[in-house]
């Protein structure tokens, strides 16, 4: 990072009497964010020791109606981060830029930020909590990911003694709503989809949420504070939800899994594998019973075991919530004159590619009813170290002697896994693999042994 010019250090002072804040957006979450410090004002000023004043506000719109005094607005949003007057700035544009600009003169002008922007903290929050570090700011962002859940702050303090294992977690609340109502009530990804965007929980361009973008960012995230090194989006695999049909949701179920959108992270000897995909679950899974608008990760770590935290991951008051928790964390570091609170990653992080994934899988097959099928699929999956561990047949259409089989998989390696699919449309007896999915959990062997 190129070197760091003077700060122009506020004075950190235990007998002021105010802690001004700057907010630049004003949207969902930053009304959630401003009306619980009106709301629980003097509860905060007692946590803190001094109140809180929000004392500028940007935007880019002055026409919409807003809950704050108008003469708060401005929409010289640099003005905010230059203005001496302003101890601490709270992020809440999104995106790359402005916001990433904003942010970073803010640090070098001395000023302690909040953000909720997970799009830039996954792909230049290592640069900007280095610069924090070195300034001795606080750069915060727990309502990055998981709205109104604590995730980052148990993960960067009460677990930060553990080497952590694994995370796995439901860190989207759009796809968790359609996948709940697809499984529910028997849904089509279409039909679930346009009601949520009628409810308002899926946006007019639902790319983000259901292609996986947006649980792809929060798994950098936490991955990055988790393992301490920098993982960047792009080393997390992603797939989205668009291709799940309500006839796989009933297979799951006949099975005994539940299908979540799920973020895994996990240590593995050579590296980290981050990934982002459409899961089936053990509906005995803790995060089984995560629905609708809730999230949930889950952490196990070396010494503290399995750690559930779950609550809203969205919307603007428990948004607001986790906003409002790193401005006193940050207004009490100001009191006390303490340093910085950012934590930088380490560099180079070696991670895997999903090529190198052992799991379970499950795949649905149409195939040609007639004799030999399922020794064929058995031996074409054999020829790849892939092993069969549960299957369900049926016929589909007697008259073009058409069947669908599912299959559990023992687990295997993905990159053999996927060649082994590949291989099986030329065996004469496979029409089409219509679809497949990673599978969390125990072998089945365990399972039916635990069940007896
Ligand atoms: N679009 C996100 C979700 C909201 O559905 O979870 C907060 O990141």
């Amino acid at each position: 990072m190129a070197s760091v010019p003077q700060i122009n250090s506020l004075p950190r002072d235990p007998l002021r009497d105010v802690i001004r804040v700057g907010m630049l957006g004003f949207g969902t979450v930053g009304t959630g964010a401003y009306r619980m410090l009106q709301d629980n004002r003097e509860a905060i000023a007692r946590k803190i020791g001094v109140p809180i004043e929000i004392v500028r506000i940007g935007i880019k719109d002055t026409e919409k109606p807003r809950i704050a005094p108008t003469e708060l607005f401005t929409t010289d949003l640099k003005a905010i981060v230059y203005d001496p007057n302003v101890d601490v700035i709270i992020e809440l544009i999104g995106g790359l830029d402005p916001a990433g600009d904003l942010i970073e003169q803010a640090l070098r002008n001395g000023k302690h930020v909040v953000t909720a922007n997970k799009e830039l903290i996954a792909k230049r929050g290592a640069k900007l909590v280095e610069l924090a570090a070195k300034n001795r700011l606080d750069l915060h962002f727990e309502a990055a990911v998981g709205g109104g859940i604590p995730l980052i702050q148990p993960l960067k303090h009460q677990l930060a003694g553990n080497d952590v294992i694994r995370l796995m977690g439901i860190v989207n609340g759009t796809t968790n709503v359609i996948l709940t109502k697809m499984s529910q009530e028997g849904a089509e990804f279409e039909d679930a989809l346009a009601e949520a965007q009628a409810k308002g929980y899926a946006e007019a361009d639902p790319t983000s949420d259901v292609d996986g973008f947006d649980a792809q960012y929060k798994i950098a995230i936490l991955a990055s504070i988790a393992f301490g090194k920098e993982i960047s989006p792009d080393a997390v695999y992603r797939e989205g939800i668009r291709k799940i049909t309500k006839k796989d949701i009933a297979y799951a179920d006949v099975l005994g899994y539940t299908i979540k959108l799920l973020g895994i992270a996990e240590a593995k000897d050579d590296g980290i594998l981050a990934r982002v995909h459409p899961t089936f679950l053990p509906k005995d899974h803790p995060l089984a019973s995560v629905n609708g608008v809730y999230n949930a990760v889950w952490i196990q770590g070396d010494f503290v075991g399995d750690v559930m935290l779950s609550g809203r991951g969205a919307g603007s008051d428990p948004t607001g919530s986790a906003v409002v928790g790193d401005l006193i964390d940050v207004c009490r570091n100001i009191r006390i004159g303490g340093a910085g609170n950012a934590i930088p990653y380490e560099p180079g992080a070696k991670t895997l590619s999903i090529d190198e994934n052992v799991t379970r899988f499950y795949f649905r097959a149409i195939v040609s009813d007639k004799p030999k099928v399922l020794g064929t699929i058995a031996m074409t999956l054999g020829d790849h170290d892939v092993s069969l561990a549960a299957m369900e047949m049926r016929v589909l259409d007697p008259s073009k002697n058409l069947g669908e089989i599912v299959f559990l998989t023992h687990p295997c390696k993905e990159a053999n896994f996927r060649k082994a699919l590949a291989a099986l449309p030329p065996t004469g007896v496979v029409e089409e693999v219509a679809s497949w999915m990673r599978v969390e959990g125990a072998s089945l062997v365990v399972e039916a042994t635990r069940a007896e």
